[in-house]
């Protein structure tokens, strides 16, 4: 098969862990045959810094003649302490997402059997977790009406919804839900917000139609502390956009690292693949990052770009030798620490010899 990426590095360790998900793109397409064109595009910091916009028009023309994008990460910390700043790498991320119709982000929470005596939770409660939360992406506060008034003293973002909006992320839900363990937890804030209220009238609408699923409603500020205390209870979440981007990092840590999980954003045009943490300024050029969730958002890459699952596996395969094996960077190794190039070379070799 044809196999036609983008591939967005970004910012801060985004080159570097990009560069290993592409090593183990590159094995795959070999031990496959399958015919892999890729080409590099700038985005965030490093596309303001060359071009002065974070999200180019050449980047945004070449991830809609993709069959599918690979990003590392964005952000640099010259823009966090200045609110001021007129362009910042993020926007680059949120017009990308917005251009390409991501309106949802799938982020598959699973715990590693060798970390779980890295996890901030006791194994007898994240032992089995298995659950994945899908985040709204395109809409919400990050995209209503916001500004300032009364001379700058006053701001305001507002949080907007549509019907459509909801019904088309409810709708990925109920088909997650279905092909797991059909359970869909609709997570809002329904005691409080009127765009809450229309998205659990919306999902109430919807619930019949799916007579197979069972279908649960929580508040955000239950479902953080669920989050913790009982993660196995989770099937299938959907909430919207910044409950969802809050949620998902509380969920990403009890595995034991951030460093692990991978995400899928999936909409109107081209999917996007990119790990769930952030662009880690501070380990940038050292080789130490772990590249773990960027190989595993290139496996997501094949199973839900490509539809090619043995292709996903191999790669999931080798994140699971790698870890039995202890090749693993030092933000989860025991003894020896091994380097983010290290880590990416034995992951394509394992693939290689599979
Ligand atoms: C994420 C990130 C982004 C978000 C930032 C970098 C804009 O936190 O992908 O979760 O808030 O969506
Ligand atoms: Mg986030």
């Amino acid at each position: 098969m044809k196999l036609n990426l983008a591939v967005l590095p970004g910012d801060g360790i985004g080159p570097e862990i990009t560069e290993q998900a592409m090593k183990a793109v590159k094995a795959v397409a070999v031990k496959f045959n399958h015919e892999l064109e890729y080409k590099y595009a700038l985005t965030g910091a490093a596309a303001i810094d060359k071009v002065g916009e974070p999200y180019p028009d050449d980047t945004h023309e070449l991830c809609m003649k993709s069959d599918a994008v690979l990003f590392g990460a964005i952000g640099d910390p010259k823009y966090d302490n200045n609110p001021k700043a007129t362009v910042r790498p993020e926007q680059g991320l949120l017009l990308m997402r917005k251009k390409l119709g991501l309106y949802a982000n799938i982020r598959p929470v699973e715990t590693f059997e060798s970390l779980l005596h890295k996890s901030p939770l006791r194994r007898e409660l994240v032992e089995g977790a298995d659950f994945v939360a899908i985040r709204e992406l395109t809409g919400g506060i990050y995209f209503g009406e916001k500004g300032r008034k009364d001379d700058g003293n006053t701001a305001f973002d507002t949080c907007t919804y549509t019907r459509a909006e909801i019904e088309r992320i409810l709708k990925l839900g109920y088909e997650f839900a279905l092909k797991r363990n059909k359970k869909l937890t609709v997570v809002d804030k329904a005691n409080v917000l009127e765009s809450s209220r229309l998205w659990r009238e919306v999902a109430q609408e919807m619930a019949p139609n799916y007579p197979d699923v069972k279908t649960e409603y929580m508040f955000v500020d239950n479902a953080a502390m669920q989050i913790i205390q009982w993660p196995k209870n989770f099937d299938v979440m959907v909430t919207e956009n910044m409950f969802g981007d809050i949620l998902t990092d509380e969920a990403s840590v009890i595995t034991g690292s951030l460093g692990l999980l991978p995400s899928a954003s999936m909409g109107i045009h081209t999917s996007v693949f990119e790990p769930i943490h952030g662009s880690y300024p501070q380990a940038a050029g050292k080789d130490i990052a772990n590249p773990i969730a960027t190989i595993l958002s290139a496996a997501m890459m094949f199973e839900y770009a490509f539809n090619l699952m043995d292709e996903g596996k191999l790669i999931r395969d080798a994140v699971n030798a790698s870890l039995a094996e202890k090749v693993v960077t030092e933000d989860i190794a025991e003894g020896k620490a091994f380097k983010t190039s290290e880590v990416g070379d034995w992951i394509a070799n394992y693939i290689g010899k599979a």
